[in-house]
């Protein structure tokens, strides 16, 4: 297996991406956050949670915050758990530097969480057999990844006319690799892949999928922010709640 790509460790690339307003207010920045929020369970309380691809520990202090008992956070990037250690003011957040790829959790955990990451692994299908074995029976896993309509195309843009603007899809049911250019940098390696696979996947490992959201704006956003008005023309995040084995 190739060793991940750890874009988030380059310099300019990690001063870029610290500039976003979802890593300088935090969840309040992240406006798919209050439908995740939606799909963990009500409370936390005593419970062990796993975040898989932590970066500033957001999720993972929200998780502390809302009582676990016990929080594992997991990034491949050093720069990303620096800032989150920086954040903590030492809790009960466990930081531990691996790539989720090969990332061998140890335990039983109640709730997986894992935001915006799942497009950097090569290998999900592993990834969720692992899972499946550190999950607690009835236990929630909930995931963000970027939207396969957003990610599939060759390139991908908005091409803009008189009056229109379109997100033009491509090789939608060729799933694999895509290097993007994002942040100035370019060759950002992410991986496609269709919501029936996410599927397909996610059963074929045991768990009942609950929930599926494509996250756009409602009017009510589009009062407070206008600027999501874009998001209306294509879907750039996929949510999915999972729980392991059977629901009822
Ligand atoms: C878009 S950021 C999201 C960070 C955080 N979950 C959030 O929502 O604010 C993606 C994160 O996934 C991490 N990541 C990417 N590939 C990874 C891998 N193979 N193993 C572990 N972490 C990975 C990156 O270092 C980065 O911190």
């Amino acid at each position: 297996m190739s060793p991940a790509q750890n874009i988030y460790d380059d310099d300019e690339f990690f001063a870029a991406y610290s500039g976003l307003l979802r890593q300088q207010i935090g969840l309040d920045g992240a406006p798919e956050w209050p439908t995740m929020r939606a799909m963990l369970p009500a409370s936390l309380d005593g419970m062990r949670v796993l975040d898989l691809g932590c970066g500033y520990g957001w999720i993972a202090r929200w998780a502390e915050t809302a009582g676990a008992a016990e929080v594992v956070a997991v990034d491949v990037s050093e720069k990303m758990l620096s800032r989150a250690r920086e954040f903590d003011d030492g809790g009960r957040i466990e930081y531990v530097l691996a790539d989720v790829d090969a990332f061998e959790p140890t335990g039983s955990f109640d709730v997986v969480v894992s935001s915006l990451t799942l497009h950097y692994l090569t290998r999900l299908d592993a990834v969720l057999e692992r899972l499946a074995s550190s999950i607690r029976p009835g236990g929630r896993f909930v995931f963000s990844c970027e939207h396969p309509i957003y990610l599939a195309p060759a390139e991908p843009r908005f091409v803009k006319g008189d009056g229109f603007s379109e997100w033009p899809v491509s090789r939608y049911h060729v799933e694999g690799e895509r290097r993007t250019e994002w942040l100035g940098a370019s060759g950002v390696v992410k991986y496609h892949r269709k919501i029936d696979t996410y599927f397909r996947l996610l059963s074929g490992a045991g768990f009942t999928v609950t929930d599926l959201v494509e996250w756009g704006p409602s009017a009510a956003d589009l009062e407070d922010h206008p600027e999501w008005t874009p998001e209306l023309d294509r879907p750039m995040i996929l949510l999915v709640g999972a729980q392991m084995g059977p629901v009822g």
